[in-house]
């Protein structure tokens, strides 16, 4: 007896108290294949431009992303997933390019395939927004309302260069109703059947892809709140994860990852599919950022905020520290 009480019979400090100890009994454990590399390829540039609000990450030239992917592979890393940046001159109302078997993303993802082979799954974003010059992720009807049906057109035919390209799995990330069977068709019209599909199934409108615009030098003006999920909801995640599921999604996914662990935890539960998260740019930025303040520990924060989004649900996690995370574990 203390002054105040019995002492405890049951002390969940035991299993605290050594590396050891902890190690043994750690219910989560990150592995480099968990991680998939999100990358930034840009049309016109002779060498890698940094993006000033994601400090260490660089939108490449068509040969240092070969070797960002070769870099990643060799760390043990799972995929990457390619952003294409074309050159503004370029980007028109309809996302020509990223439709034109010459476009910077599929000339990237042929590169990219070359090099790595089956050996490396190389994904690409199926979306309009780095090639339209209004920004937004589909096409506009007259009154400048993104237009549901008249984009499901354009992803289709998206979808056919990428996999044409060397694609082996398709994100589309564009929120637009009916996006995953159209892709889905569209892939099995033309013998692309064995191109899986990562859905972006559940995409909040959300303030920390702040940084992600500078990265892809968007043209958005405006919002994405007519197409992403209301930060607010958690029932409609649901519904999306029913309808991708219904619609032939292989894969899904839940972005952001850090501020939406309660969604993801959901999704998992409810899936027997595999489960990605998406840790975003602002994500990655507000980490970086403290850290060059000295205001938080760089490499634990990273680590934390990894394990946490595994914890939560994820099989795979897209991450901008994947290569380097993959090289310390
Ligand atoms: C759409 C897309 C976006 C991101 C991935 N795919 C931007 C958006 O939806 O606004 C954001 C990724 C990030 O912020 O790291 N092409």
């Amino acid at each position: 007896m203390t002054k105040y009480g019995s002492f405890p019979g049951t002390r969940p400090r035991r299993l605290r108290t050594t590396p050891a100890m902890r190690r043994m009994v750690a219910e989560t454990r990150l592995h480099p294949a968990d991680l998939i590399l999100p990358a930034f390829v840009r049309e016109g540039i002779s060498e890698p431009v940094a993006i000033g609000s994601m400090p260490g990450v660089f939108q490449h030239t068509r040969d240092t992303l070969k070797k960002a992917a070769v870099e990643a592979l060799e760390a043990g890393v799972s995929g990457i997933m390619l952003f294409g940046v074309p050159e503004e001159s370029k980007k028109d109302a309809a996302g020509t390019v990223g439709t034109d078997p010459d476009g910077i993303l599929q000339l990237a993802l042929r590169d990219v395939r070359s090099e790595v082979g089956d050996d490396l799954i190389v994904m690409s974003d199926l979306c309009l927004d780095e090639f339209t010059d209004h920004g937004h992720c589909g096409v506009l009807d007259s009154e400048g309302r993104v237009d549901n049906d008249a984009t499901l057109e354009r992803y289709a035919e998206m979808a056919q260069v990428q996999a044409d390209a060397g694609a082996h799995v398709v994100g589309p990330s564009g929120m637009m109703d009916g996006q995953i069977g159209v892709v889905r068709d569209a892939l099995d019209q033309v013998g692309h059947e064995d191109v899986s599909i990562l859905a972006y199934t559940v995409k909040y409108s959300s303030a920390f892809f702040g940084p992600f615009r500078e990265a892809v030098g968007s043209s958005l003006k405006g919002d994405r709140k007519t197409y992403q999920q209301d930060p607010a909801n958690a029932r409609e995640s649901l519904r999306e994860l029913a309808l991708d599921l219904d619609e032939g999604a292989d894969m899904v996914m839940v972005k952001p990852a850090g501020p939406y662990l309660d969604i993801l935890a959901k999704v998992a539960d409810a899936v027997d599919v595999p489960v990605a998260a998406y840790q975003i740019s602002g994500e990655y930025a507000m980490i970086e950022a403290a850290a060059e303040r000295g205001w938080i520990d760089r490499d634990k924060a990273i680590m934390e905020s990894l394990t946490g989004i595994k914890r939560a649900g994820a099989n795979m996690i897209l991450t901008y520290w994947a290569t380097e995370v993959a090289r310390q574990l």
